[in-house]
């Protein structure tokens, strides 16, 4: 069995849902550490107003019992409070009463860089909200959850996932953009330490570990390239200057001086620290609109503005760390199996033990 994630959620429906199956039985999680990586995703310079009507907590419905996973699928809701201004909006049901509220006229002015044109092209859609509530990178709030989840598995190996921003001059850039009523992105950086060799498969594409954090990673929304170790330096070098040169022996171990690969090499985690690099675009949703045409009149128009975020680089990276917990949890799961915890670390630790490896 491996490990599986699928979410289900619109950005101003009733709630966002993540259903982990394959997980462990006996795994501890912490409400508190779930929490907390909701705050850190709503937070950073240049949200909007919508971080100060939510407050992410974590709810379980099922796989878990006293703060242990049963090994059966967990279930993982985060309620949208904003929903209660969309209630007639967003009715799962034909609402019986007259328009309230939010999203009671149709989007027909589709924002250049969002899903608003390709989603209603696609699905043959009238009303591009139809589209663009699920697009929204508010169903991340499901996938930072799962992370969370996946971190508590790794910890249990000793692996830890961090993630920042790259560049010191965010605020300043998201201050003039803001003040130009324009928008920015970023890039972000993941980094995970205590990754033992051998996650990963050279064997099949869909095995291979940096394919895997590329596609999580392009997967997200607004991400527009991702590099793993020095990626796309690596190009204009020499071999000689490129790869990381193998030391120590098998007493001590095999280890690398430099990590100019991520930590993979052939798709495999090769024991350095794992680096993953993905840059964000700068948010379509422009205070001062791009030009677009009306889908309905077929007349030129400005597009939809709604309440948006100036930048979300820092909660991109909460995110990106959740994107590649997940991954690294799934490809140890694959590797260490495990029904059980105690299955899982046993294994773990044996194959640790027959491994010339010095952890960086
Ligand atoms: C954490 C996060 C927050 C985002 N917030 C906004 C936002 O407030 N406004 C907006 O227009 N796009 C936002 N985006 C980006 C859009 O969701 C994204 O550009 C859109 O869904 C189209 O997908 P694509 O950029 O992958 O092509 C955000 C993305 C992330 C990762």
């Amino acid at each position: 069995m491996s490990l599986e994630l699928v979410t289900a959620g619109e950005s101003h429906g009733p709630a966002l849902v993540a259903i982990l199956t394959g997980l462990p039985a006996g795994l501890t999680l912490e409400k508190n550490a779930v929490d907390a990586d909701l705050r850190r995703r709503q937070e950073g310079y240049g949200r909007s107003p919508r971080q100060r009507i939510e407050s992410d907590e974590v709810e379980v419905l099922s796989g878990l019992r006293h703060g242990r996973t049963l090994g059966t699928p967990l279930a993982l809701v985060v309620r949208n409070r904003d929903h209660a201004n969309w209630a007639w909006g967003m009715s799962p049901w034909p609402p019986a009463d007259d328009p309230s509220g939010k999203g009671t006229k149709p989007v027909t002015l589709p924002r250049p860089g969002h899903a608003d044109l390709a989603g209603a092209l696609k699905y043959g859609l009238t009303d591009v909200r139809d589209a663009l509530e699920r697009a929204s990178a508010r169903h991340t709030a499901a996938i930072v959850a799962a992370g969370a989840v996946a971190k508590a598995l790794l910890g249990t190996i000793g692996i830890e996932v961090a993630s920042n921003v790259l560049g010191d001059d965010l605020e300043q850039r998201v201050d003039a953009a803001r003040a130009d009523r324009d928008t920015v992105g970023g890039v972000v950086e993941v980094r995970a330490r205590g990754v033992p060799p051998g996650l990963g498969s050279y064997a099949t594409k869909g095995d291979r570990l940096d394919a895997r954090l590329a596609a999580t990673l392009m997967g997200t929304q607004a991400v527009k390239g991702v590099e793993i170790g020095d990626g796309f330096a690596l190009a204009s070098k020499r071999g000689s200057e490129a790869h990381d040169e193998i030391h120590g022996d098998q007493e001590s171990g095999l280890h690398r001086e430099t990590n100019r690969a991520g930590g993979i090499e052939a798709g495999v985690s090769n024991g350095e620290e794992i680096v993953v690099r993905a840059a964000m675009k700068p948010l379509p949703t422009l205070m001062r609109p791009l030009a677009s045409v009306d889908l309905q009149t077929g007349e030129p128009g400005e597009a939809l503005v709604e309440r948006s975020d100036t930048a979300a680089v820092e909660a991109l990276a909460v995110v990106a760390e959740a994107c590649v917990a997940w991954e690294l949890a799934r490809a140890a799961r694959d590797k260490f199996g495990g029904d059980s915890l105690d299955d899982f670390l046993a294994a773990h630790g044996a194959y640790v033990e027959r491994i010339p490896w010095r952890p960086h």
